[in-house]
């Protein structure tokens, strides 16, 4: 079997082209793990944006200038020279955009392994765990392509709304209603926030997006209003309000931060607007905080334990897995792209932001057997 990598032009995302090299022998401890299926979304895109400085690149490492973005997906073993974990087994986790991965598991247990190879010591935690399909609650082999594509996403969704509810919407509810915005409302991370939002009181939810995605985003319905980009001079300039921006858009930001008078708190989640980040020097209002969902984690854990959190979060999943996948009119339409062709049709498109929001694209490197 050959290898094959997608490396992407660090300083230039659009260009892309297939490694190809023989697999290496692995070392004592170590497994190989043929990469069956992983999911791309503008989450992925981020990490290459951000791939130097968020150190991103770091994970999977490649040639000069070159880089292998991490995705979430799933592979199975096909060979181990590591006591515990025998082929065939199959693991949920952050992978390379590979046909295969090479890692070096410790601290093993029923549910899986951290990774730990040396170069990965310093990353974070939450992206060297590898999760046992088949004890993992989460997973169901029916919705494993929602899975790969929405869990990460998810998880994050869900951590948003918990954390804005934890810290009492930072005031913005204290006087009744107050105006929560999401930017790029369209993409899924948005919608699992949407989607809980919606249940609280005293809350206006307005989607913020492009105007070709403002019909998907009024059909998701938990959006009370649904702006374009340029109609943000619509929104109650006096409302006690909050700014959860996906888009990362600094002139978006700008404007919405001169605009809202009475912002009370504005967070900042994530960079779909790729072409458009910039910084948020003498921004008016609240200085922007970045979200780390790991604090979140790491907070509730302390106050609820572990097994309450995870079991909190397992019961909205399975709430929010169950909508995506039911049989008629799914919001969600999964999208299968095999080969390398396929590979780099698919990124370009997830790339140029023009995609069909509700699409959710399932990748593979894997080769026919010959
Ligand atoms: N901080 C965290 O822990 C964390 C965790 C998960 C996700 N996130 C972030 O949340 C964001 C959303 O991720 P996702 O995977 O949910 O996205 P997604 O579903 O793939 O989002 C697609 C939407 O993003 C916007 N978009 C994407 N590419 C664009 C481009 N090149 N130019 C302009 N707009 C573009 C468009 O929305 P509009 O037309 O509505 O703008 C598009 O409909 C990402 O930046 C991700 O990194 C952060």
């Amino acid at each position: 079997m050959r290898v094959l990598d997608f490396l992407v032009k660090k300083d230039e995302l659009g260009a892309t082209r297939l490694g190809e090299s023989s697999p290496q022998p692995i070392g004592e401890g170590q497994i190989r793990l043929r990469v069956e299926k992983f999911a791309l979304t503008a989450n992925n895109i981020t990490y290459a944006a951000f791939g130097e400085a968020m150190h991103y690149w770091g994970f999977y490492p490649a040639e000069a200038g070159w880089g292998r973005i991490p995705v979430w997906g799933f592979a199975s073993v096909i060979e181990s020279r590591c006591p515990g974990i025998e082929p065939g087994e199959r693991f949920y986790g952050y992978y390379p955009m590979s046909n295969e991965g090479v890692l070096q598991p410790k601290r093993l247990s029923p549910t899986g392994f951290m990774e730990g190879a040396e170069h990965r010591a310093t990353l974070h935690a939450v992206y060297n765990n590898y999760v046992r399909c088949v004890t993992d609650p989460f997973h169901d082999p029916k919705t494993e392509d929602a899975e790969a594509i929405l869990r990460p996403l998810y998880t994050t969704s869900w951590l948003i709304d918990d954390f804005m509810a934890d810290n009492d919407f930072f005031g913005a509810t204290a006087a009744g209603t107050g105006l929560v915005m999401l930017s790029s409302a369209s993409s899924k991370t948005a919608y699992g926030t949407a989607f809980q939002l919606a249940r609280r009181m005293g809350i206006e939810l307005v989607g913020l997006t492009s105007a070709a995605n403002v019909a998907f985003c009024e059909s998701l319905g938990c959006y009370r209003r649904v702006l374009a980009y340029d109609q943000l001079a619509r929104l109650d300039r006096d409302a006690a309000s909050i700014y959860i921006d996906f888009a990362g858009n600094a002139s978006l930001r700008r404007t919405i931060h001169g605009h809202c008078a009475n912002l009370k708190f504005s967070s900042s989640i994530g960079g779909t607007h790729v072409e458009q980040l910039g910084g948020a020097r003498n921004l008016p209002g609240p200085r922007p905080v970045l979200f780390f969902a790991p604090a979140q984690i790491k907070k509730r854990s302390t106050e609820w334990g572990a097994e309450v959190l995870g079991q909190r979060l397992l019961e909205s999943w399975r709430e929010f897995i169950r909508i995506t996948c039911r049989p008629t009119d799914p919001w969600l339409l999964i999208e299968h792209h095999r080969g390398a062709d396929a590979v780099t049709a698919a990124y370009a498109r997830v790339l140029s932001g023009r995609d069909d929001p509700r699409r959710g694209r399932m990748l593979s490197l894997v080769e026919p057997a010959a």
